[in-house]
């Protein structure tokens, strides 16, 4: 099927001006582009409306859980909480239960993704214990492999490191938690938890990786880690949390706790500053979701936040502030990702490129209510303050959610690591 949606189309070149896609559900691209659709085609008109037509947004760090934490989400919820998002891909994270550390959970995760996601979706597999099983795991239509501070020093991630794979890091040392025992308020964890676990991190990464491994950073906290990132040539995101939110004194240790903590005001500052510079590759949610009754449990409380509904438009508040140009927001939250996972046909608006779609309204002042797909109800405050609102959400050309009503069950949508190897390093924007 063929069809036109019409609106301000906008992608990380800012602004195109008022036109037309046509969607072929079909082959799941985008067919044509043009000011006008042709006359007796079916038509989604939004022009005259300020509803803003741009890229599906890509989030290329969530944790969807499923296999035997599927009680905290899986990627049926997970997958609905980011169409609602007006996130059209998410790459899913290994930390499972069982871990993505063998062919047979992989092959288990790579399934449920398949059968229940209604996005576009791809999973990294972690390092495994025994460097014999990577040649499987890197068989598989994976994103990459994920490295956590338990894998700095295995040997597989030498061998991983040289299989021209991307290769993303959670940028802590194993000495990072050492922290955790000092420590349990917020503003408290994130000195003894500090920034110099994460530079160190990526340097001694970079002392074991040839110098053409495809490395990237994921959720620098501090602007250290975002420097040393890219002085090493590696790409490098931030969550929206890192970037907007504090560890003040007498926040809800068990509510706010995540990895990496919250920092202190001048981080974040210099967080912000360098994503304003342009020195940021893509802003990614880390979305983690826990049951309420974990959350609220100390000390055992675990770490993260579900963001994947609110997210996008927490970043879309710099918009509304003129901090960010309309084609920077597209950047980060589209064309940037694309790029770092080596996905050129997603995150803009071309003939050929993937006919995944979010119309949004940038004017709502955009209250989030709270998650409503996602299993992990329970959100700290700040997540309310957004802008802008999603209308509707399309994935391979197919209509996935609309005026708050999601599709029940995946069309179309697609695990895109399936064809293709990584491309080159993304251009860098300085
Ligand atoms: O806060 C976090 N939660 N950071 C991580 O690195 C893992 C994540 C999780 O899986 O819950
Ligand atoms: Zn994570």
């Amino acid at each position: 099927m063929r069809w036109w949606l019409c609106g301000i189309l906008s992608d990380y070149r800012g602004v195109i001006g008022e036109g037309c896609l046509e969607l072929d559900a079909s082959r799941g691209v985008i067919s044509r582009i043009s000011k006008e659709p042709p006359s007796g085609a079916l038509v989604e008109d939004y022009r005259g409306k300020g509803f803003v037509v741009a890229p599906g947004f890509i989030d290329l760090h969530v944790h969807l859980r499923g296999l035997n934490l599927s009680y905290k989400e899986d990627e049926v919820t997970g997958c609905r909480a980011a169409a609602a998002g007006g996130v059209t891909l998410v790459v899913d994270m290994p930390n499972t239960s069982p871990p993505l550390t063998t062919p047979e959970a992989l092959d288990a995760k790579l399934a449920a993704l398949g059968e229940g996601c209604i996005v576009d979706h791809g999973v990294y597999a972690g390092i495994p214990g025994e460097p014999q099983l990577l040649g499987e795991l890197a068989s598989r239509p994976i994103a990459g492999f994920k490295v956590y501070p338990s894998d700095l020093r295995s040997p597989a991630l030498r061998e991983a490191l040289k299989l021209r794979r991307l290769v993303i890091l959670h940028p802590e040392t194993p000495e990072a938690s050492r922290g955790d025992l000092a420590s349990f308020e917020p503003a408290s964890r994130a000195v003894h938890r500090g920034c110099w676990w994460e530079a160190l991190a990526v340097l001694e990464l970079a002392s074991i990786a040839p110098r053409w491994a495809s490395v990237h950073v994921t959720h620098a906290s501090c602007p250290s880690t975002i420097e040393a990132a890219r002085g090493l040539g590696y790409t490098v995101d931030v969550t929206p949390h890192h970037l907007f939110y504090e560890a003040l004194p007498g926040l809800d240790p068990c509510l706010y706790r995540v990895n990496p903590p919250l920092r202190g005001h001048a981080e974040r500052v210099g967080l912000l500053k360098l994503l304003l510079e342009g020195r940021v590759d893509a802003v990614a949610s880390d979305h983690a979701p826990h049951t309420p009754r974990e959350k609220a449990l100390p000390p055992t409380c675990p770490a993260g936040f579900p963001w994947l509904e609110a997210w996008p438009w927490m970043l879309f508040r710099l918009v509304r502030a003129g901090a960010l140009s309309l084609g920077e927001f597209h950047w980060l939250v589209s064309r940037g990702p694309a790029l770092v996972l080596g996905l050129r046909n997603y995150g803009e608006l071309s003939v050929g490129a993937r006919a995944n779609v979010v119309v949004y309204d940038p004017k709502t002042p955009g209250r989030f209510p709270g998650p409503r797909h996602s299993k992990a109800r329970l959100y700290p405050a700040f997540m309310a303050e957004t802008a802008g609102q999603p209308i509707e959400v399309v994935v391979g050309g197919n209509k996935v959610y609309f005026e708050g009503e999601l599709a029940e069950a995946p069309q179309g949508a697609v695990n895109p690591f399936k064809r293709r190897s990584r491309g080159p390093r993304p251009p860098s924007k300085n």
